[in-house]
């Protein structure tokens, strides 16, 4: 059974280790954070490590799920083997710095929403192309892997267009209930409707500016809803918000 080690165990490792459930894969996980860690190994069948070296030591390939800000400098001081997978999800650190604190190991960047891989549904994103992480991304949801790195990191911004696309749809179902639908109805309504348009656009393979005018009826309702979030620069507001993303994580 191939050994993947995970640094960090946090909200991100949690919902991976769901997905990963049943994949084939042995997983060992660092001990900080020990009660998640307890119930990840209760609940999952995870080891925990005495250290994050004995992590490292005993995996196959590293799952580094550390935080933003302080896992590249943690990683520095971590040993790996020559050739060593090493995979990280962490926002904003790039494949230079990765490939810089883990030396002669082989680096890989990911990202992906984390609750939908819990359920097998989640996309993920990586950065350059590697078998050994395409097959574990595989388990938890699709894989697109990016030769370039520039172009990765502007897909990369989706996942905070995965974790905002949230907040919008609880504004929504919200909105819903105030005018006085039961909450469990109005959040079926709202999580299906959003499911069914997902679907016709993996399924069909009509255009996409095609398939957008086919559903918006000349003075319809969605015409009124769409040019009222545009006048109000709605739309316009997930670009600005987007380009400040992209900013943060080295685009
Ligand atoms: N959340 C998501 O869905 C998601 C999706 C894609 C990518 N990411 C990326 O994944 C990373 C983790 O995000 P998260 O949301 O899972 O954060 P999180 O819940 O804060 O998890 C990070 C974990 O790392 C632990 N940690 C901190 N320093 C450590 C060290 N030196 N050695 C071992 N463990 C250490 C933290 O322990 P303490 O709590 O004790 O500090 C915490 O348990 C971030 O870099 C983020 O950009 C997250």
């Amino acid at each position: 059974m191939t050994v993947i080690g995970i640094l960090g165990v946090g909200h991100l490792a949690g919902l991976m280790v769901r997905g990963l459930q049943g994949a084939g894969y042995r997983l060992v996980l660092s001990p900080r954070n020990a009660e998640t860690a307890a119930r990840l190994s209760a609940e999952h069948g995870c080891e925990v490590a005495a250290s994050n070296q004995a992590v490292v030591d005993a995996a196959e390939g590293v799952f580094v799920c550390l935080p933003a800000a302080t896992g590249a400098e943690e990683l520095s001081q971590l040993t790996f083997r020559p050739g060593q997978p090493v995979l990280s999800a962490m926002a904003g650190t790039g494949l230079a710095r990765l490939q810089s604190v883990i030396g002669p190991a082989r680096a890989a960047v990911t990202m992906m929403p984390g609750y939908a891989n819990a359920y097998g549904f989640g996309p993920s994103i990586l950065c350059p192309e590697d078998g050994f992480w395409r097959d574990f991304l595989s388990k938890t949801g699709p894989v697109h892997a990016f030769a370039d790195e520039k172009t990765f990191t502007a897909a990369a911004a989706f996942g905070a267009f995965s974790g905002a696309s949230f907040g919008w749809m609880a504004h929504v179902i919200h909105w819903f209930q105030s005018q006085g639908l039961p909450p469990d109805t109005a959040r079926a309504l709202v999580a299906a409707t959003l499911r069914g348009n997902a679907e016709v656009l993996l399924r069909e393979d009509r255009p996409l500016d095609d398939i957008a005018r086919s559903v918006v009826t000349e003075g319809g309702i969605s015409e009124m809803l769409l040019a009222t979030l545009a006048f109000s620069d709605g739309l316009h507001a997930w670009d600005e918000g987007l380009d400040r993303v992209l900013k943060r994580i080295g685009g």
